[in-house]
């Protein structure tokens, strides 16, 4: 291999590291970037208090009250980076069409260009004056048939301890990879060189960004950004982007999923596998408290964010979560809507542009009735209740987040490290509508059940997108997530479902939820959160052929009476509010997902466009 000299750069290669072909990438991505040193995490105790240490000395961290919040941090980034940045996101397959409509797409020759051999190629001496930092990380236990691994080079320690907190990183990784197995080749740089003697920022970053796809290679090229999804490439762009194209190759599913264990009275445990678009309350929801009239019952976490599920050889479909910590957002979350997840914060834990108060711990919108008196907000100025009244400034980034091991969480299951996964009950998938929607609806067989999953949208807030209730459609919550074609990714699970059938095995159910239904006054109507559990119990109660339901257009949604409703005053004509089809609205919808199928036609399954004129058929009778 014609690879360029390291002048005077040391590669410091741990001796456990056998992987010749590892270590020569390494190599050349040091060479290439100019990295002034490079470090090999071995995801030690030791190593993260080291490496916390020098962040909070070089200002990136600062070290919250260790009697209020012990062995935790907070971060705040720079204002132009706080959030994932679709726009700049590519998937540079070989073929557009392969890459399909809804993703950004460039050729890879020209991507590779820009990025790595053009003569102002962005990676070309972009760690000048840092260190290189090899982060070997397991997505899914250990040695699991369902995991994978990875390898990020980053030159931000931030990313390096976020990943140890966010997935199986360390050494012990080298072992599973031994001297030739697979890995998926991820590279980071903040893209803000050093030039000799130049002081660093507290928040290095670029104002341009790319967050760079390869899925022929299974590679992933992130520059210019040191925040969440851009940078902690296990997340959104190993686990859902470049995963769902190995899933599609081998026959297995990569989701933007919550996996939750369901535990009834009996003793009976089922598990739930569940899609929500971003800010729909996943992590609340897998972290459910039953409320309380449901004793007996538990709901336990296996995962918040992403599911990897593969076909077992029993014909059913097991899942694992690839991560090991919650990368979740802070506002909203407080004892009412999220008990478990404040418990889960209690120490540990590194948060990213939350507000910091007086007494050296944490604050952000939504966590207390009444804000502190005085707070510093998440761009280290002073705050006041008063000031936010007279200037509508947050305290908190609306996207602040905390990043926090799955193991602090108090409702962990058991088997959320089971390396076989756990076998899938039953799919959910929930948009935000006001309108339209019912609160529940299961589908009546697989492909209505990937119909409701492909249409499956969520109305814009004023803040995201300036014009309020546009529904923004996100076929499986997957649209930023997508790693190939939207409409190939329908007929992979159409596929996958009639294989499994033909194989002679029941196929978990498939529900359609919509927490979201408000009133004439404006208002949410349906309570959500912990009640979100009398759902649930239908859903279960379904599958065990108890639970009762009337079948409409869509398919089959519970009637009043087939819910439980204790402890709750929900009456009749709030049922009917949340559970009601309208003719006209759903005729307004059937439009509107004509247009989707319209923009996905290259490659659409015929079953989805039949499906819909089916429930046309059906509303036009009704
Ligand atoms: C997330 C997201 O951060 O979906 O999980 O945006
Ligand atoms: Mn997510």
């Amino acid at each position: 291999m014609n690879r360029p000299v390291l002048e005077g750069l040391r590669l410091n290669t741990p001796a456990y590291v056998k992987h010749d072909r590892l270590i020569a990438w390494v190599a050349d991505i040091a060479a290439l970037t100019e990295a002034a040193d490079v470090y090999w995490c071995d995801g030690s105790d030791e190593e993260y208090r080291r490496l916390t240490e020098q962040l909070v000395a070089a200002g990136t961290l600062l070290k919250l009250n260790p009697e209020l919040r012990p062995s935790s941090f907070l971060a705040r980034s720079d204002p132009s980076d706080v959030a994932r940045v679709e726009d700049r996101t590519f998937i540079c397959s070989a073929k557009q069409e392969d890459a399909g409509p809804t993703n950004n797409w460039m050729a890879p020759a020209e991507m590779r260009a820009l990025l790595q051999t053009g003569d102002q190629a962005l990676f070309k001496g972009a760690m000048r004056g840092r260190t290189l930092y090899v982060v070997p990380f397991s997505m899914g236990p250990l040695g699991s048939h369902i995991a994978h691994v990875g390898i990020e080079l980053t030159d931000s320690p931030y990313v390096a301890v976020s990943m140890r907190v966010m997935t199986r990183m360390g050494r012990q990784v080298f072992d599973v990879l031994g001297s030739d197995g697979a890995f998926v080749p991820c590279v980071h740089t903040v893209g803000a060189p050093l030039q000799a003697g130049q002081a660093d920022v507290a928040w290095p970053c670029n104002k341009t960004k790319y967050i760079v796809h390869y899925p022929e290679t299974r590679e992933i090229w992130s520059y210019g950004s040191g925040y969440g999804g851009n940078a902690l490439l296990g997340k959104k762009c190993f686990a859902l982007r470049i995963a769902s194209t190995m899933g599609r190759e081998q026959g297995w599913l990569a989701e933007h999923m919550l996996i939750l264990g369901v535990t009834n009275p009996q003793g009976r445990k089922y598990h739930v596998a569940a899609a929500f678009p971003s800010a729909c309350g996943k992590t609340n929801f897998s972290m459910l408290v039953p409320p309380a009239g449901f004793k007996g019952w538990k709901v336990t976490t296996i995962g918040d964010d992403i599911a990897w599920i593969k076909p077992g050889a029993d014909g059913r479909l097991y899942a694992i979560n690839p991560e090991a910590g919650y990368f979740g957002v802070a506002p909203g979350t407080n004892d009412h809507t999220n008990p478990n997840c404040m418990a889960s914060l209690k120490r540990d834990v590194i948060f990213t542009n939350v507000a910091l108060t007086d007494d050296g711990d944490v604050w952000w919108e939504g966590m207390t009735d009444t804000p502190p008196a005085h707070l510093i907000d998440w761009q280290g100025r002073d705050w006041t209740p008063a000031l936010a009244k007279e200037t509508g400034s947050k305290a908190a980034h609306p996207n602040a987040r905390f990043t926090v091991a799955a193991t602090n969480n108090p409702v962990l299951d058991g088997d959320w490290d089971n390396a076989d996964g756990v076998a899938i009950d039953a799919f959910i998938f929930g948009g935000r509508r006001s309108t339209t929607v019912p609160l529940v609806t299961e589908a009546r067989n697989w492909t209505e059940g990937v119909y409701m999953a492909a249409t499956m949208g969520s109305e814009t807030t004023a803040a995201a997108a300036g014009q309020q209730g546009v529904v923004r459609r996100d076929p499986f919550a997957m649209l930023p997530f997508m790693g190939y074609n939207m409409a190939d990714y329908f007929q992979h699970w159409l596929q996958l479902g009639a294989k499994l059938q033909g194989q002679g095995a029941a196929l978990p159910r498939i529900y359609c939820v919509n927490w979201f239904r408000k009133g004439a006054d404006g208002k949410f109507v349906w309570p959500g959160y912990g009640d979100n559990m009398r759902v649930l119990e239908w859903m279960l109660g379904r599958i065990e052929g108890r639970s009762q339901g009337a079948d409409n257009v869509f398919g089959v949604s519970p009637r009043y009476e087939d819910l439980r409703w204790d402890g709750l005053a929900f009456t009749r004509e709030q049922f009917a509010t949340v559970i009601g089809i309208d003719k006209a609205a759903w005729q307004q919808e059937l439009k509107l997902h004509a247009e989707l199928f319209k923009q996905l036609e290259h490659g659409l399954p015929a079953e989805l466009p039949a499906t819909m004129q089916r429930i046309d058929a059906r509303l036009a009778a009704g």
